[in-house]
């Protein structure tokens, strides 16, 4: 089972749009691992994004995820990282699909709702990078074998 993070930006979270993002997460099947609502620090800004330090938008970004409390999450699933990726949608809200969160929340570049890993080492850097091991729950759901 993979895990993958979420966090919804401070742009969701001033929104309202926790309730209705994370129900749409928990109805497509994946597991709350962790969750929290949290203020990010410059430093933690920095980190997290430090890929795009050379980017012209990267005081833009640091400021942006940096300006209200954010929602974080750790999500278990099959296939989580890629899965959770489609129900976010693209980059740019303009240009992601309806029925995407991003698709059906976001119009501004940058102001993108949420943000969800890339790839299995983005994943494990960003879980790592917000979350504490005591804070990611290892619990069943049913025995189901189709929830986790
Ligand atoms: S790139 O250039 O393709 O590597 O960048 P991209 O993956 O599209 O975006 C990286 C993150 O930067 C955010 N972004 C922006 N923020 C502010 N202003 C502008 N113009 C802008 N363009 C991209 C984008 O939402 C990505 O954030 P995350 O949190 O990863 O979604």
């Amino acid at each position: 089972m993979e895990k993958t993070f979420l966090m919804i930006k401070p742009d969701g979270v001033q929104r309202n749009l926790v309730g209705d993002i994370v129900g749409r997460l928990e109805n497509k099947g994946f597991r709350i691992a962790g969750a929290k609502l949290m203020q990010v620090s410059e430093e933690l800004a920095k980190t997290h994004y430090q890929e795009h330090e050379e980017k012209p938008f990267f005081g833009e970004l640091v400021d942006f995820i940096t300006s209200g409390p954010v929602f974080a999450m750790v999500l278990e699933g099959e296939n989580a990282i890629d899965t959770a990726r489609l129900i976010v949608g693209s980059t740019n809200p303009q240009q992601a699909a309806p029925g995407t969160i991003r698709g059906d929340y976001g119009l501004t570049v940058g102001k993108n709702i949420i943000h969800g890993s890339d790839s299995k080492e983005s994943a494990e850097r960003e879980i790592s990078l917000f979350f504490d091991e005591n804070e990611i729950l290892d619990y069943k759901l049913s025995n189901s074998a189709w929830i986790y």
